[in-house]
């Protein structure tokens, strides 16, 4: 059974999802998309934008997408139909459970990848683990995964947004998840199996500071703190109010109007090298 998800996929939180590509997402994957008959695994895939443009990179190759909601797993198709795109297969499934997916097996996969997955899993070393298990000999398991404490934002002089930092990471860390996971990838893999040197490990981070990206970002958060799951994760937990919620949501708000907000997102990876058996 998997752990609760502190987003769900409302469509506040689906708008954030469905903006990833390749290119914004998956930077450390790029430099292993060179062969067009790749066989990829996404594993959380969510609204599937980033399965269906790694589809599109492999076009001899295919993906193979999976997530335990199958509310996304229809979005997820859809989004298929609608860019034409035909090699991928999207399937609810849970990676600790991958056993049951016809389909997948050991060893079946060049590159499995996962995206703002492990930070949402009560277990990520065992996540880990079963997601090297699928990994041909010489191929890679690539994850990426956000840090909260690390994100920075500019005012610094909104309450507010350090009350919502602090709130989401003891919400996750509550539900037995941990947000700041970016930081300790490599270690992660390391304790799944990887030796240190096959392990490559970098960050990037998503800026949203002109108006456009404000009113994005800001906005979707905005509704994301009013509206969707992360509202009653909250309200559950004990640790926020209502009244609380508001203030936060204003905050974000404020961020948008203040024409020189600047917010960052700090994402980690990992590539990981399985070797030759
Ligand atoms: C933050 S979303 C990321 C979605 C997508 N990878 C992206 O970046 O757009 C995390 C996803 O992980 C999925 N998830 C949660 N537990 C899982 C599990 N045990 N196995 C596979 N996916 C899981 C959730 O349903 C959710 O869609």
């Amino acid at each position: 059974m998997p752990a609760p998800y502190i987003h769900g996929h409302h469509p506040s939180v689906l708008r954030s999802h469905t903006w990833r590509t390749v290119q914004n997402s998956c930077p450390h994957l790029l430099p292993y998309l060179t062969t067009p008959a790749l066989r990829i695994l996404d594993v959380g895939c969510g609204p599937g934008t980033i399965s269906v443009d790694l589809a599109s990179r492999v076009p001899d190759g295919s993906v193979y997408a999976i997530d335990p909601s199958a509310s996304v797993i229809d979005t997820a198709r859809r989004h298929a139909v609608d860019k034409s795109v035909t090699n991928v297969r999207f399937e609810v499934g849970d990676i600790y459970n991958w056993r049951a997916l016809d389909g997948v097996q050991e060893g079946g996969f060049d590159i499995v990848h996962a995206h703002q997955v492990l930070q949402h899993l009560q277990d990520p070393v065992t996540a880990m683990r079963e997601m090297k298990k699928l990994v041909k000999p010489s191929g890679i398991l690539a994850v990426r995964e956000s840090d909260y404490e690390g994100f920075v934002f500019y005012p610094d002089d909104i309450p507010g947004l350090h009350e919502w930092k602090k709130l989401y990471i003891a919400v996750a860390r509550g539900l037995g998840c941990d947000p700041n996971i970016g930081r300790r990838l490599h270690a992660v893999a390391m304790e799944a199996g990887f030796e240190r040197r096959d392990i490559d490990a970098s960050a990037s981070v998503w800026v949203f500071s002109n108006p456009e990206e404000r009113q994005w970002w800001c906005g979707l958060w905005a509704d994301r703190t009013l509206q969707s799951e992360f509202k009653d994760k909250v309200l559950e937990s004990g640790r926020g109010s209502v009244e609380d919620l508001k203030r936060i949501a204003e905050a974000w708000r404020d961020l948008e109007r203040r024409e020189d907000g600047w917010f960052s997102v700090l994402n980690a990876e990992v590539v990981c090298r399985v070797k030759e058996s």
